[in-house]
């Protein structure tokens, strides 16, 4: 069975190019014909389903943005009616109202299909013991990775985010061998393993599924020396499906393929809108190929990533991306230069004594804007010595003004101050607005 789920992973261009092209036909047809909104867009820009005579014609098509779901909140981008939505999910909404997303029987089957592919990516199998760390509930992470992890066959640990100790005694008491979550969770989890005398490298986990946000191959080198683990970057965004749209394979080459038969993806440029390239960078745009509840056209992610056609060592045709580290929203501007937290996150993990726990708050003190680093030290450079510490602060301090040319405060705080999230990390406090 899973043989059968492996060899759409393999198919060849053509094959797969005519497919996308007929399947994408019957995508715009669908809204066209259901959802009143583009119906309207459509025709505003003169485009009909017809038009699509090749893949490249889908530019012509309208873009749909996050605000789009939001004006039509809850179900007004739905192109299925209720009675055959199965299942609900929602953002978190952080700012201004959840988006919400919606999926028939037949969508969920897709996703736990490509969730399961996306596992095969990493080597992991039936025979694995999967601890799943990501949030169940309204969060797709949780019950996404679910279902595809029972779709392979694997022997599921439910555990959801928190209860981190219980998850530690789970890890070694089932004998988990493979682990899905948030890197910043893991993180934390590895800390309170320690403490507990049990630390992972002791265990049988040897593999990990990590995602829903941002991290930095730094974070990636420094979790696998302190654990002994592998860890496999997935991607996913729950206006597409939820976890599952792309994965790296076990060539772990900094790229991730990206299940196209369902999802079929363009990079543009972010402040045109043109489609760029393969290779360029630029964000990463989705059409759902597939879905029947929500199948948005040309979504825009805010995720900044390129695009590579050549064929990957490990066989697979599917197209790849480059991992995920920034967004085009998450870049902070201060005093006009351009700052990605991922950016601070490099720095902290090539200097002895910090750990990737940190915060970056923002603040504006009259007219000018005053970045500040909040930084955890690790429990063996943690000391009252205070040379030692400044001249820590002051080599941050410098590195910070090098590279990126800003002057930060660096603000050392004890181990395991700042807090932990059982989900994804919030490593930004922009109280720009608040302040006077
Ligand atoms: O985070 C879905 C997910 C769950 C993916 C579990 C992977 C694992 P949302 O909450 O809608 O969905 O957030 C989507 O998170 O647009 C990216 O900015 C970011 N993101 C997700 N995966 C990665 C990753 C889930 N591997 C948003 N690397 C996306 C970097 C990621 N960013």
């Amino acid at each position: 069975m899973n043989e059968e789920l492996a060899v759409k992973d393999y198919v060849d261009r053509e094959s797969l190019t005519a497919y996308q092209l007929s399947a994408l036909r019957k995508t715009l047809e669908r809204v066209y014909q259901n959802v009143p909104f583009y119906k309207q867009k459509f025709d505003e820009l003169g485009v009909a389903p017809a038009d699509l005579k090749s893949l490249s014609d889908l530019s012509k098509f309208p873009f749909t943005t996050k605000y789009d779901l939001r004006d039509h909140y809850p179900f007004g981008l739905f192109s299925s009616p209720l009675k055959d939505v199965v299942r609900i999910h929602a953002s978190s909404g952080t700012t201004g109202k959840p988006t919400v997303v919606g999926y028939t029987q037949n969508d969920l089957q897709i996703w736990s299909e490509v969730v399961a592919r996306a596992l095969m990516c990493a080597g992991i199998t039936h025979e694995d013991i999967v601890q799943n760390a990501y949030g169940y509930g309204l969060f797709t992470g949780g019950l996404g990775a679910h279902y595809g992890l029972e779709r392979l066959g694997c022997t599921v640990v439910p555990m959801s985010g928190g209860n981190t100790e219980k998850q530690i005694l789970a890890i070694s008491d089932f004998g988990v061998t493979a682990l899905c979550g948030t890197p910043s969770y893991f993180m934390h989890l590895v800390e309170v393993a320690e403490k507990m005398g049990h630390p992972i490298k002791n265990s049988k986990l040897k593999k990990c599924v990590f995602g829903a946000e941002p991290w930095t191959n730094e974070m990636r080198r420094y979790l696998e020396e302190k654990t002994g683990i592998e860890s496999y970057d997935i991607y996913g965004l729950s206006e597409v499906i939820g976890p599952g749209v792309a994965m790296e394979c076990s060539c772990r080459q900094r790229q991730l393929h990206i299940f196209e038969d369902h999802f079929y993806p363009e990079i543009i440029d972010p402040a045109t809108g043109e489609v760029l390239p393969p290779g360029e960078e630029g964000e990463l745009v989705f059409t759902m190929i597939t879905k029947e509840a929500l199948p948005l056209i040309r979504y825009r992610t805010r995720d900044i990533t390129s695009l590579h056609y050549e064929r990957c060592s490990c066989g697979r045709t599917l197209v790849r991306m480059d991992r995920v580290s920034r967004r085009s929203d998450d870049m902070l501007i201060i005093r006009g230069v351009n700052l990605f937290p991922s950016q601070i996150e490099e720095v902290l993990l090539e200097t002895e004594g910090t750990t990737p726990h940190y915060q970056i708050v923002v603040t504006r003190q009259g007219a000018l804007d005053t970045l500040e680093v909040r930084v955890e030290l690790t429990p063996e450079f943690f000391s009252d010595e205070v040379r030692k510490l400044e001249s820590l602060r002051k080599q941050l301090q410098e590195r910070i003004k090098s590279l990126y040319g800003l002057s930060a405060k660096i603000t050392l705080v004890e181990p395991n101050s700042i807090t932990r999230s059982s989900g994804k990390a919030q490593r930004v406090l922009d109280l720009r607005n608040l302040s006077s």
